[in-house]
């Protein structure tokens, strides 16, 4: 059986938000880290917004300034796939697409060492469809990492069909070893989190569509009477608002009607007004935010 001991490197799969978040946490915990995007240039995009992260737990004092440089050091950029013959430990983060995951996957079953356990960080598919592309089943397990990874606390641990009680155990043990507190789900659509959270995100905008109130009472109404930090609106352009209708429409499948994207989420995305990360959506915002 694997245990902590036997992983020195992390290959993380995908450069996005969160692919970035969690090479970034694993080199801060002193993994040596293999960061894979398909292109170059999202690679080096996310060495910058690590770059950035980086010094702002540096000024508040949570990474010590002579660390910073270590840390980015142990973050090793590739576009290939390969390269992961030198993993002990995957995590994937691609986009919210299961048939791009199974490809992934099948990839990486190919080219990643027979034992490495392979996790998979998305937040509502299926963890055993996922595993399913592999001849590891029982080695693919679901780590769910909430954004922004290097503040927030907790994550997900999912169990598929097929997964084993060691993989689960070495997902709980390498998320607490990043410093994060974890609970487990069932893979069941949207795990705990998303079940949750996408119906409230998706009730605040259809208040917001209907008039009940101002998005920034909305936003405020909540979070001054209920203590969460973001209102449903603010939350929803933090996420991006396209990763809630994916997320939002998986739900929908799966779940039914209960579980209907709102209207105005889906003109949004439409639009191409994603939230922060395109500098619109339910608010405007600029460099500096
Ligand atoms: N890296 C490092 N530090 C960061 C950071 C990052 N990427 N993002 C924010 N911070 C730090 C800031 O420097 C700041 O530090 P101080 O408090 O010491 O000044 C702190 O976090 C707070 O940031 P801000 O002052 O900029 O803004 P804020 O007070 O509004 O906090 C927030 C931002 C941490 C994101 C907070 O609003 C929050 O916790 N929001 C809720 C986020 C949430 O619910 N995330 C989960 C979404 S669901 C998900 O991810 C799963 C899914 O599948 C969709």
């Amino acid at each position: 059986m694997r245990d902590l001991r036997d992983i020195d490197t992390v290959g993380v799969v995908g450069a996005g938000t969160m692919g970035a978040g969690i090479a970034q946490v694993a080199a801060t915990a002193g993994y040596d880290v293999l960061m894979r995007d398909v292109e170059a240039e999202f690679v080096e995009d996310a060495f910058d917004r690590i770059e950035d992260s980086l010094d702002r737990l540096v000024e508040k004092g949570e990474v010590d300034a002579d660390d910073r440089g270590a840390i980015l050091d142990r973050i090793v950029g590739t576009t290939d796939l390969a390269d992961f013959s030198q993993t002990d430990f995957v995590v994937e983060a691609a986009v919210e697409n299961m048939d791009v995951k199974r490809d992934v996957f099948a990839e990486l079953d190919e080219e990643v060492p027979d034992g490495v356990p392979l996790a998979t960080n998305t937040s509502t598919l299926s963890i055993t469809t996922i595993a399913a592309a592999t001849e590891r089943e029982d080695r693919v397990v679901g780590l769910h990492f909430m954004n922004p990874v290097p503040v927030m606390k907790g994550v997900e641990v999912v169990v598929g069909e097929k997964t084993s009680d060691e993989a689960v155990d070495l997902a709980h043990d390498f998320a607490e070893d990043l410093g994060k507190e974890t609970w487990e789900s069932d893979d069941k659509p949207g795990f705990v989190t998303n079940r949750i959270l996408m119906p409230w995100i998706n009730e605040g905008i259809r208040a917001f569509d209907e008039g009940v109130a101002s998005k920034e009472d909305i936003d405020k109404g909540m979070k001054l009477g209920t203590n969460v930090p973001m209102g449903p609106l603010e939350l929803a352009d933090h996420i991006g608002l396209d990763i809630c209708l994916d997320a939002s429409e998986t739900l929908h499948e799966e779940l039914g009607d209960r579980y209907k994207p709102a209207y105005l989420l889906k003109r949004k995305v439409d639009a191409g007004d994603l939230g922060k990360k395109t500098g619109k959506g339910f608010y405007e915002y600029d460099e500096d935010s």
